[in-house]
């Protein structure tokens, strides 16, 4: 299902943040937004998961099949929005103890082997106050993983990893996501190009998206291709543009 965000618009203070904005997002395929912070990403894909509450910022949805968005996106916070009193695997479960009265052997198995995937299979028990930032945020994204949505809206989800953990994790949602629509908000170049069919960049006060960059070849791209890091010159040098 492709979806189609349009007219939309954020003003804050009077102050003009985006307008007549629109954003295509192409069924199966990931999508990259980079831009400088304070810019207004997060708030473009808080519209998308239909959970901005500010009536300072609107917008349109359009999915090609015709039906509501609501309730086919999972979305993941640029904080990790962990409930406190729920251990790691119960956060992981989230989307199914919200749904169903019980949860069932299958699903318990796939979230013990997402939270192994994402290196804290023997966390399962913890809460999320015993966890660093960034094993907060590897439970975090098992747990976006582990919703079987067809839109997921990931916003800096790798942002507090170390260098290794980033680029495993990179890995397996690319695996995991293959056949989803994925926006992701980033702030790493790299990251984006690796990982996505369509780079973005949101800049300029009001704010616009540029025409998309299309990486070649298959994700997750290593980070070693010539081809990568050239386009990452350019992308640095985009949003270096922005901040001159
Ligand atoms: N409740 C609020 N509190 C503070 N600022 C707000 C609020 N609502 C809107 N804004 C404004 O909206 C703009 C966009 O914010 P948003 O969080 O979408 O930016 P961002 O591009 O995600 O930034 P970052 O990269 O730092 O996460 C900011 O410039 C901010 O001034
Ligand atoms: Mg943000």
């Amino acid at each position: 299902m492709d979806i189609r965000l349009e007219n939309a618009s954020l003003h804050w203070q009077q102050h003009c943040v985006f307008r007549e904005l629109d954003l295509e997002l192409p069924a199966g395929q990931w999508t990259s937004i980079l831009g400088q912070s304070g810019v207004g990403k997060s708030s473009l894909l808080q519209l998308l998961c239909g959970i901005a509450d500010d009536a300072d910022l609107s917008g349109t949805i359009q999915c090609s099949d015709g039906k509501p968005l609501s309730g086919r996106v999972a979305w993941m916070a640029q904080d990790d929005l962990l409930l406190p009193w729920l251990s790691t695997l119960d956060n992981v479960l989230l989307a199914a103890r919200l749904s169903q009265r019980q949860v069932t052997p299958e699903q318990r198995e796939l979230g013990h082997y997402l939270l192994t995937q994402v290196g804290l299979g023997d966390k399962a028990r913890a809460r999320p106050s015993q966890l660093s930032g960034g094993q907060r945020q590897r439970v975090a994204l098992a747990r976006t993983l582990f919703q079987d949505r067809p839109l997921v809206c990931m916003d800096e989800p790798f942002s507090a990893l170390d260098a290794i953990n980033r680029l495993r994790l990179q890995d397996l949602a690319a695996q995991l996501l293959a056949d989803r629509t994925v926006l992701m908000i980033t702030h790493d170049p790299l990251e984006a190009l690796r990982l996505s069919d369509r780079v973005l960049v949101l800049q300029g006060s009001p704010a616009r998206l540029t025409h998309p960059i299309l990486p070649r070849g298959a994700a997750p791209r290593s980070v070693r291709d010539e081809t990568l890091l050239q386009l990452q010159g350019e992308l640095l040098a985009l949003l270096a543009g922005e901040a001159a």
